[in-house]
């Protein structure tokens, strides 16, 4: 009986695999064909023609680091297609310019699947720092290339951006992340010195929050190398995870941290002992005037290495 019903689980499990990897083929061979549909029975006709009636664009494009290596050193084939490697054959075009899906173009009314144009600049650019694009929070959101990048003109000095710069690209979308940078403790972000791409790979990571490193405390580490230790006395909480304490971004508490202390470590500190009597001097019934040696750093008057220690006797976190 029970190994029957086994089997059955067993062999359910293997048709619904199958079935998901039947239907993932299907969607990839369609997108594909939607590519293949769209390019069917158009031709090449090159950059000259495209430049003679798109003369601004192409003069700014001119300056960009495609069109250095795509006119002047193209590597291959599609490189020496110019406008083309990206817009796709252009003879549908020409004979209509007004025909809206007679020409690739990168916007969410044309018509163009997201995937589609993201094809194009993939052609190119897949795998390196775009390894885990496909299936990253963002493909999933249909945010394509061209939301982030304008490759038409120099807009941004490096990285071919559709803002002046990283952090307004970024900003486009994600308004609640430029408050955060406005608290009263925050990282130097909006003074300029350092950008979200420090911290996250915009392409997909193989974290939840597109991470840059593997973990929260591998990002920290890049810059705050110290807190790596390692420390003789280590405190768990920190090696575990750097936002039990901060917050990545802003915080209207001091030093990013994500309540104020001494609330902060009685979160998970809340044993019967000096902790408490600190806080209730004088036992419970007389009200709770807290110590004065809790006041400003409370804890950390006395146990000042919250992040680690190194000293011989420090395995209270003292010294
Ligand atoms: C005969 C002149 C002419 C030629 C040659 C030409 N275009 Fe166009 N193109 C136009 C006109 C006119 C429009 C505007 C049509 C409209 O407003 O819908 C246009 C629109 C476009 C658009 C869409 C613009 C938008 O606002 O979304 C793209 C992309 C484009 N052209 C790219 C190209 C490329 C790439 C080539 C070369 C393969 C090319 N064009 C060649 C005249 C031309
Ligand atoms: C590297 C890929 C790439 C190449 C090469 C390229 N384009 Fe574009 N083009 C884009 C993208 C992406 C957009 C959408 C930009 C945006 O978000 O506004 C665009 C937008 C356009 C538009 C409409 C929007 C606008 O800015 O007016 C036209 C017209 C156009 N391109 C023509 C051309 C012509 C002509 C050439 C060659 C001289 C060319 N493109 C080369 C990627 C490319
Ligand atoms: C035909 C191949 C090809 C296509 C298509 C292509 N690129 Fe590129 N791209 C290159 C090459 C080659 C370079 C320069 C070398 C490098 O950085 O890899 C480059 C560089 C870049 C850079 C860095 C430029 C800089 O100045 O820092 C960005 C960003 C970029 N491409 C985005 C895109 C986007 C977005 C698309 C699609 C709209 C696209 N590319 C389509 C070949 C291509
Ligand atoms: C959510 C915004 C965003 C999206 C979507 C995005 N990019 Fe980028 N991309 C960036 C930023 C920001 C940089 C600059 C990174 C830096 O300088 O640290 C960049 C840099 C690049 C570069 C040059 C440096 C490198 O990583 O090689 C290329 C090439 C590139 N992107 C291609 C693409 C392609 C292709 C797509 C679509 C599949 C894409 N990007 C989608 C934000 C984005
Ligand atoms: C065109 C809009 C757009 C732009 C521009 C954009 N994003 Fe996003 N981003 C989204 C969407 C949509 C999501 C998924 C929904 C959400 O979490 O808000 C997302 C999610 C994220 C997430 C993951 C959130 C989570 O908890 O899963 C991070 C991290 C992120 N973006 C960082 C960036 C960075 C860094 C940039 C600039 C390089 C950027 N985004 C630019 C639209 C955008
Ligand atoms: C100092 C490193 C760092 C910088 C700089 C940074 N982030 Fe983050 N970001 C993080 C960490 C760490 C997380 C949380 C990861 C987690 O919860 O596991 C995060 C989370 C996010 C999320 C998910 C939602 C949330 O708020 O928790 C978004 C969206 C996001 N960041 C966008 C941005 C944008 C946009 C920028 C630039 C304006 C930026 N980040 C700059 C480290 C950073
Ligand atoms: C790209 C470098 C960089 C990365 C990555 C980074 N930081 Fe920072 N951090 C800084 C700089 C720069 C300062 C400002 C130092 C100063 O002003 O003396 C700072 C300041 C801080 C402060 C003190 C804030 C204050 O108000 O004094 C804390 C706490 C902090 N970072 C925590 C983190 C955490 C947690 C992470 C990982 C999520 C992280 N940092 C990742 C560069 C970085
Ligand atoms: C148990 C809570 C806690 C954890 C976890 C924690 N911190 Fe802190 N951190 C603090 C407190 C409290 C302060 C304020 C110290 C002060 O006022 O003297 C601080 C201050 C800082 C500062 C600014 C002052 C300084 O010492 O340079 C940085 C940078 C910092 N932490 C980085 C990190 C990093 C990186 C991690 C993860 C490896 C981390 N913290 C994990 C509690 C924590
Ligand atoms: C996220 C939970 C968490 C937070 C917040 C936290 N701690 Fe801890 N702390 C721990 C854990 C877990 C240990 C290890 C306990 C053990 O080894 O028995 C520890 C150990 C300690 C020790 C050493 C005690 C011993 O028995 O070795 C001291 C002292 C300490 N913490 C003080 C603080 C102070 C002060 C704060 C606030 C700045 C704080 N902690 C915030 C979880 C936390
Ligand atoms: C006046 C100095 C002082 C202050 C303020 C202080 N502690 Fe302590 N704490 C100590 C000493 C001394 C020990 C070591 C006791 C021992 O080794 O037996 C200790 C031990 C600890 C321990 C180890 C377990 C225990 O109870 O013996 C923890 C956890 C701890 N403190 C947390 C805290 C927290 C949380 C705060 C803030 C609410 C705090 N301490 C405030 C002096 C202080």
């Amino acid at each position: 009986m029970r190994k029957t019903k086994t089997i059955r689980i067993f062999q359910n499990a293997l048709f619904a695999s199958l079935l998901t990897l039947f239907l993932l083929a299907i969607s990839a061979m369609l997108q594909a064909e939607e590519t293949a549909d769209y390019f069917a029975n158009k031709n090449y006709i090159g950059t000259e023609l495209c430049s003679a009636c798109h003369r601004d664009l192409a003069a700014h494009w001119g300056r960009t680091t495609h069109a250095r290596i795509f006119l002047q050193n193209p590597g291959n084939e599609i490189e020496s297609r110019g406008c083309e490697a990206c817009h796709g054959p252009g003879s549908e075009h020409i004979s209509d310019p007004v025909k809206a899906d007679g020409i690739l173009r990168f916007t969410n009314q044309s018509g163009h699947a997201v995937g589609v144009q993201n094809r194009q600049c993939l052609q190119c650019h897949q795998g390196g720092n775009r390894i885990h694009w496909l299936s990253s929070v963002h493909e999933r959101f249909n945010v394509g290339c061209s939301d982030c990048h304008n490759p038409m003109a120099n807009f941004s000095s490096a990285g071919l951006l559709a803002r002046n710069g990283i952090n307004e690209t970024c900003f486009m979308c994600h308004q609640d992340q430029r408050s955060q940078f406005r608290r009263r403790s925050h990282m130097p972000l909006l003074e300029g010195k350092i950008t979200c791409t420090d911290c996250h790979n915009p392409h997909g990571s193989t974290t939840r929050a597109l991470l840059k490193t593997d973990t929260v405390n591998q990002t920290c580490y890049q810059c705050h190398a110290e807190k790596r230790g390692p420390f003789l006395f280590e405190h768990a909480p920190v090696r575990d995870n750097c936002l039990n304490c901060h917050s990545p971004h802003g915080s209207n508490h001091e030093k990013l941290l994500i309540t104020a202390r001494p609330m902060l470590c009685q979160q998970c500190h809340t044993a019967l002992g000096h902790v408490n009597e600190l806080l209730t001097r004088g036992g419970l019934a007389s009200g709770s005037r807290p110590d004065p040696r809790l006041m400003g750093r409370s804890c950390q008057n006395c146990h000042a290495q919250i992040h680690g220690s190194n000293h011989p006797s420090g395995a209270r976190l003292h010294r």
